[in-house]
C-alpha cells in the first residue's frame, strides 16, 4: 500500500483524490489517509502531491514511520467502506496527529 505522511497535515491539497482509480483516499480532520486494503498500489497519487506527502510503504522516511500505523488506525472504526466519496470529510485523526502544532504555511 501507499502511505500519506506528515506533509499532508493542515495542507489537504486533495490532488491525490482526483487520481485514485479506486477512490481509497479518505479525509480526516487534518490530513487524508489511504485505506490499506483498498489501495491497489497503482501509484498514481504519489507524483501529484505538491508537498510530496505520499510514499510507497517501504519508502516512508524513518521520521514519518508512525504514519504507516496512522493510515491503518484511521480505519479502525471506518473499516473498508469501498469508496471515499460516499464517506466524505470526517473529523477523525489518530491522537498523535490531532495534537501536532499547526503545520503547513
Ligand atoms: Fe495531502 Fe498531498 Fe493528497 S497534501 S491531500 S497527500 S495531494
Ligand atoms: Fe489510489 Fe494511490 Fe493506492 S492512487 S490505489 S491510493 S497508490
Amino acid at each position: 500500500t501507499y502511505i500519506i505522511a506528515e506533509p499532508c497535515v493542515d495542507v489537504l491539497d486533495r490532488a491525490c483524490v482526483e487520481e485514485c482509480p479506486v477512490d481509497c483516499i479518505y479525509e480526516g480532520g487534518r490530513m487524508l489517509y489511504i485505506q490499506p486494503d483498498e489501495c491497489v498500489d497503482c501509484g498514481a497519487c504519489e507524483p501529484v502531491c505538491p508537498v510530496e506527502a505520499i510514499f510507497y510503504e517501504d519508502d516512508v522516511p524513518d521520521e514519518w514511520e508512525p504514519y504507516v500505523s496512522a493510515n491503518v488506525d484511521f480505519f479502525v472504526d471506518l473499516g473498508s467502506p469501498g469508496g471515499a466519496s460516499k464517506v466524505g470529510k470526517t473529523e477523525f485523526d489518530p491522537d498523535f496527529i490531532k495534537t501536532l502544532p499547526p503545520m503547513g504555511e
